[in-house]
C-alpha cells in the first residue's frame, strides 16, 4: 500500500525567545536557528522514518530545493514535487523558555497547486491507497473529491483549521487526525468525549484520532475505543509534535498493526521529537521508538 501525502513544504525561521511577543512589545531573541518544515513535509519524514512507503507531492520555489535533498535523505520519494516561480512556504515560529509556540505562516509556493497538477500526481495511486492532507495547500476540496472518486482512503489533519476547510466535503474523510482545538472548531463543543461523541455522530464511517496535549490522545471508531497518555518528558521545541503523531499512526495502520499498539507507538515517537529542536530533524527514527518502548 502506497501513502501520498499533498503537502506543505516551508523553510522555518525559528526564534528562541524568553516569551511570545505580545502586541505592541518589543523582544530581544536569545537564538535564531533554520530547520525544514511545513506539516506536510514532517509528517511525510515521520511516515517515512516510520517505515512507511511515503510520497510526497507540493510545490516550492527555487529557495526550496532543499526539500528534494531531505527527501532523498529521509527515504520520502518526492519525484512529484514540482519547482515553480514562487517563494517557497516559510514559518516564522516563536519559541518561549516553556517550549510552547505560536507560528507565522507564509504559504508561497504551498498556495500554488492547480487542478491539472493534482490530476498528474493522483494518477500515480489508487484505490487502497492513502492519502495524507493538512490544510496548508490549496485546492483541498478538489483533491478530496478526485481521491475520493479514485477509492482512495483519506486522512485529514484539518490543521491549521479556518475556513478554507470549508470546500472540503468532510463526509469523504476516512481517517481525521486532529487535535482538541481543531475537534472543538469542527464540533462547536469543548469536552474532549463531547467532542469524540459528536465527530462519531457526523461522521460515523471515519476513524477519529484526537490529541489532548498533555492529557494524550484518543482515538475512535463505531464503538471501539481506546485512550493512550503521553510519555512525560522534558520538551524544548514542540513544533511537529503533532505532525510525528500522525506520521506514525498512519505508519502503523497502514502496516495494519493493533491500533492500542499504534497509539502507543506514535505518542513515543512524539515524546521524542518534542526533546529536540526544530521540525524535520527532531522526528525520530522507527528503530530509536521501539528501542525507547522497550
Ligand atoms: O506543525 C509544525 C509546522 O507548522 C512547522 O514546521 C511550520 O512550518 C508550520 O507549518
Amino acid at each position: 500500500m502506497k501513502v501520498l501525502c499533498i503537502g506543505s513544504m516551508n523553510l522555518d525561521h525559528v526564534y528562541m525567545m524568553d516569551h511570545i511577543v505580545a502586541p505592541g512589545e518589543t523582544e530581544a531573541v536569545n537564538e535564531i536557528k533554520n530547520f525544514l518544515g511545513g506539516k506536510g513535509m514532517n509528517q511525510s519524514v515521520a511516515l517515512a522514518k516510520a517505515g512507511a512507503n511515503i510520497y510526497h507531492a507540493g510545490m516550492i520555489g527555487p529557495d526550496g530545493l532543499v526539500f528534494l535533498d531531505a527527501c532523498k535523505e529521509h527515504g520520502v520519494n518526492g519525484d512529484y514535487i514540482r519547482q515553480i516561480d514562487e517563494f517557497t512556504g516559510h514559518a516564522i515560529i516563536q519559541i518561549d523558555k516553556n517550549a510552547q509556540n505560536c507560528i507565522l505562516l507564509y504559504g508561497g509556493a504551498n498556495q500554488k497547486l492547480t487542478a491539472e497538477y493534482v490530476d498528474e500526481v493522483l494518477a500515480g495511486f489508487e484505490t487502497g491507497d492513502i492519502l495524507l492532507l493538512q490544510n496548508e495547500v490549496n485546492m483541498l476540496g478538489y483533491i478530496v473529491d478526485k481521491a475520493y472518486e479514485k477509492g482512495m482512503q483519506i486522512a485529514l489533519n484539518p490543521s491549521p483549521f479556518n475556513e478554507k476547510l470549508n470546500e472540503v466535503d468532510m463526509t469523504k474523510i476516512s481517517i481525521f487526525l486532529l487535535n482538541e482545538i481543531e475537534g472543538g472548531q469542527i464540533t462547536g463543543l469543548v469536552d474532549p468525549k463531547e467532542i469524540i461523541a459528536s465527530m462519531k455522530e457526523k461522521f460515523p464511517k471515519a476513524k477519529i484520532v484526537l490529541t489532548l496535549g498533555k492529557d494524550g490522545a484518543m482515538f475512535a471508531e463505531g464503538n471501539t475505543e481506546f485512550y493512550q497518555p503521553i510519555f512525560p518528558v522534558k520538551a524544548v521545541d514542540t513544533t511537529a509534535a503533532g505532525d510525528t503523531f500522525t506520521g506514525y499512526f498512519l505508519a502503523g495502520l497502514s502496516e495494519g498493526m493493533a491500533i492500542p499498539d499504534v497509539l502507543k507507538m506514535s505518542a513515543k515517537a512524539s515524546s521524542i521529537a518534542v526533546t529536540r529542536p526544530g521540525a524535520v530533524p527532531s522526528i525520530p527514527l522507527r528503530k530509536e521508538v521501539e528501542e525507547a518502548l522497550k
